[in-house]
C-alpha cells in the first residue's frame, strides 16, 4: 500500500515573508497523518524554511548531477542537503523547456540526489503537440526508460507525471487519460526494475486545485499530486492535502 504524497513546487516564487504559509501547511500536514506532505522552495529559502518548519519536508527544485566543480550558478545535491533539503525535483518540464534538459540529465540528477541521501521526484510528461499526435504514451515511456535509475525503488524515488500543456493552464487531462499514462508508466517501471516498481509512487501534476484534487487522487495508480500554483498559499494547498488524506 503506497502512502499518498502531496508535494508543492513553489518554482521561482516566494520570499521570507512566504514562510508563514509553510507554517500553516505544516499544521495541516500534522492533522492528516496518513498523507506525506512536502514543499520544494527556491534555493534561497531552503535553509530558512527547513529550520522554520522542521516537521515539513523541504526540498529543492533542481540540482547539478556532479558533486562539485566549475559549474557557475549551479548547486549540488550535497549543498542542498546541507541546507536542509530532504528531497529534490528533477526533470521538471520547465527545466527541460527553459534549459534544454534531457531525460539523460534527469537520470544523472536523480542518481546524484540518491547518492547524497535525497528523496527524488522524477518528472515526465508530454507536450501538447505530442498528445495531439497521439504520442503521449510513447513519449512518457521513453522518458521513463531514459531517466529511471536501475537501482530505483520506492524508498527514495517518486515518479511525477506532468503533461506540459496542463501546467499552469487550468486544463487537465481526463481521468481516463491520467489513468492510462500512470498505468503505462508503472508497466514500464516494472519492466525495468521488476517488483520494486510497485513501491514507487506516481504523482499527477498539472493544474491540480482543491476543486479537482478529490477526483484526480481517486484515479487508480495516482499516488499523490505535484502542485505548483495552488501550493503557494496554505489556503489553496490545504484542501489538496485534505483530499489526499
Ligand atoms: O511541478 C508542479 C507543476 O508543474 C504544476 O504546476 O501550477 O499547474 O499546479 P501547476
Amino acid at each position: 500500500m503506497r502512502r499518498k504524497l502531496v508535494a508543492g513546487n513553489w518554482k521561482m516564487n516566494g520570499d521570507r515573508a512566504s514562510l508563514v504559509e509553510l507554517e500553516e501547511i505544516a499544521r495541516a500536514a500534522g492533522e492528516h497523518g496518513g498523507v506525506d506532505v512536502a514543499v520544494a522552495v527556491p534555493f534561497t529559502l531552503i535553509e530558512r524554511a527547513a529550520s522554520f518548519v522542521p516537521t515539513l519536508a523541504i526540498g529543492a527544485q533542481d540540482i547539478h548531477p556532479n558533486d562539485s566543480g566549475a559549474h557557475t550558478g549551479d548547486i549540488s545535491a550535497a549543498q542542498v542537503r546541507e541546507a536542509g533539503a530532504r528531497f529534490v525535483i528533477v526533470g521538471h518540464s520547465e527545466r527541460r523547456g527553459d534549459h534544454g534538459e534531457t531525460s539523460h540529465d534527469a537520470w544523472a540528477k536523480a542518481a546524484a540526489g540518491h547518492r547524497h541521501g535525497l528523496q527524488v521526484i522524477l518528472c515526465c510528461g508530454e507536450t501538447e503537440a505530442e498528445r495531439d499526435a497521439g504520442r503521449a504514451e510513447r513519449v512518457v515511456q521513453a522518458q521513463v526508460e531514459k531517466s529511471l535509475p536501475d537501482d530505483a525503488d520506492g524508498g527514495w524515488l517518486t515518479l511525477a507525471y506532468e503533461p506540459r500543456w496542463a501546467i499552469g493552464t487550468g486544463r487537465t487531462p481526463t481521468l481516463d487519460e491520467i489513468a492510462a499514462i500512470h498505468c503505462i508508466a508503472r508497466a514500464k517501471m516494472r519492466h525495468m526494475i521488476g517488483d520494486k516498481a510497485d513501491g514507487v509512487r506516481i504523482l499527477y501534476g498539472g493544474s491540480v486545485t482543491g476543486d479537482n484534487a478529490g477526483t484526480i487522487l481517486a484515479v487508480p495508480d495516482v499516488d499523490g499530486a505535484l502542485v505548483g500554483g495552488a501550493s503557494l498559499t496554505a489556503a489553496k494547498f490545504m484542501p489538496i492535502i485534505a483530499a489526499a488524506a
